[in-house]
């Protein structure tokens, strides 16, 4: 039987019997399953191999949803929901008893948020129970960007996959903690920090995305290694440092030329910064196949997308 295509009833209905679906979202694809079944988040963290203190986002379509499945809504939360629903913004609030312990490996929050794709905003409207999903690839691996990347990693895992095209974003949602009147960051995203400070009228003083944050447990800096030696610094400059290796380059704009260069990826000719966090992860996976003994990479201007994109290439390269 086909494995993807953009059949929302096939979909649904295999999410009413527990089963698992890959769904299309803006920033990246989740591998979805029946936030309020223990039964279907369990096959969640096995299919993935994910540790089970790592916990998920619960994925719904509006904020009155969003309402039904958290406690005390703080007015910042509402205020940023309110600004960049649906968008790629995860907010860690107070769960409400609905919600089963599991999906949130035991926290009493929830990290939920309302994605930006039509197909699967149209599936949630349709179902009566919001979508715990993380990023559609094995633990530790790079985020899948289109439906392909999820057949190449879980195709033989997962029995259909809701097929909405390149994720436009390119890189997983941000992730904000509202607590006490404060709000953290815990994961840099595809919504701008920038734009965040925006609407709250204030800067982020405390940007908390280390490794050994115990307030986001799944953000190991070894995350996003795509099994090859990645080093960040002056491409021109490492190429000399590494006269008998084959080399591949992953670039912000700039076109390197040299005979050790064995494939070389321009992630946005016309320096946005955007356009280059759309195309990340699937660079960082086009290496896989090929015979490289290196890729070099480069520090992003610290700003906008730049942020999150440095923050996943300083992951990628952490061994
Ligand atoms: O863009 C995204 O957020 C994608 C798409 C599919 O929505 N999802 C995604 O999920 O990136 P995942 O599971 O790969 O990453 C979720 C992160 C993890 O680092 C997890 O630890 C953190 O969110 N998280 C989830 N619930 C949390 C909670 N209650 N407290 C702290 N961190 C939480
Ligand atoms: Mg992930």
């Amino acid at each position: 039987m086909v494995k993807t295509g953009t059949d929302i009833l096939r979909a649904k209905s295999l999410l009413e019997n527990n089963e698992l679906i890959g769904i299309p979202t803006e920033t990246v694809y989740g591998l979805a399953g029946n936030a309020l079944a223990p039964h279907a988040v369990v096959k969640i963290f096995e299919t993935k191999q994910r540790p089970a203190f790592d916990p998920l986002i619960v994925h719904t379509h509006s904020i009155d949803e969003v309402i039904k499945y958290t406690k005390n809504l703080p007015q910042e939360a509402l205020k940023l929901f309110e600004a960049f629903a649906p968008g790629p913004l995860t907010l860690i609030l107070p769960k409400s008893d609905i919600i089963p312990d599991i999906v949130t490996s035991g926290h009493p929050t929830v990290g939920i948020r309302i994605p930006n794709h039509p197909l699967t905003l149209e599936l949630l409207k349709q179902l009566d129970f919001p979508l715990a999903a993380p990023s559609a690839n094995p633990f530790g691996y790079v985020s899948p960007t289109s439906a392909q990347h999820v057949i190449d990693q879980l195709g033989d895992k997962v029995p259909y996959i809701l097929d909405g095209g390149s994720s436009n974003v390119g890189v997983e949602s941000t992730i904000l903690k509202c607590e006490n009147g404060e709000v953290h960051v815990l994961r840099l995203g595809g919504l701008e920090i920038e734009s965040i400070e925006n609407v709250l009228g204030r800067k982020i003083d405390k940007i908390k995305t280390s490794s050994s944050n115990p307030q986001a447990p799944g953000m190991l800096s070894s995350h996003y290694n795509p099994g090859k030696q990645i080093k960040i610094g002056n491409i021109a400059k490492e190429i000399e440092n590494h006269p008998n290796a084959r080399i591949g380059i992953i670039s912000f704009f700039e076109d390197f030329s040299h005979p050790s260069i064995q494939k070389q990826i321009i992630l946005s000719p016309q320096k946005d910064l955007t356009e280059a966090a759309r195309n990340l992860f699937k660079a960082l996976r086009a290496f896989d196949n090929n015979e490289i003994d290196i890729v070099l990479t480069e520090t992003f201007p610290d700003e906008g997308l730049g942020k999150a994109i440095n923050d996943r290439l300083k992951r990628a390269a952490a061994i």
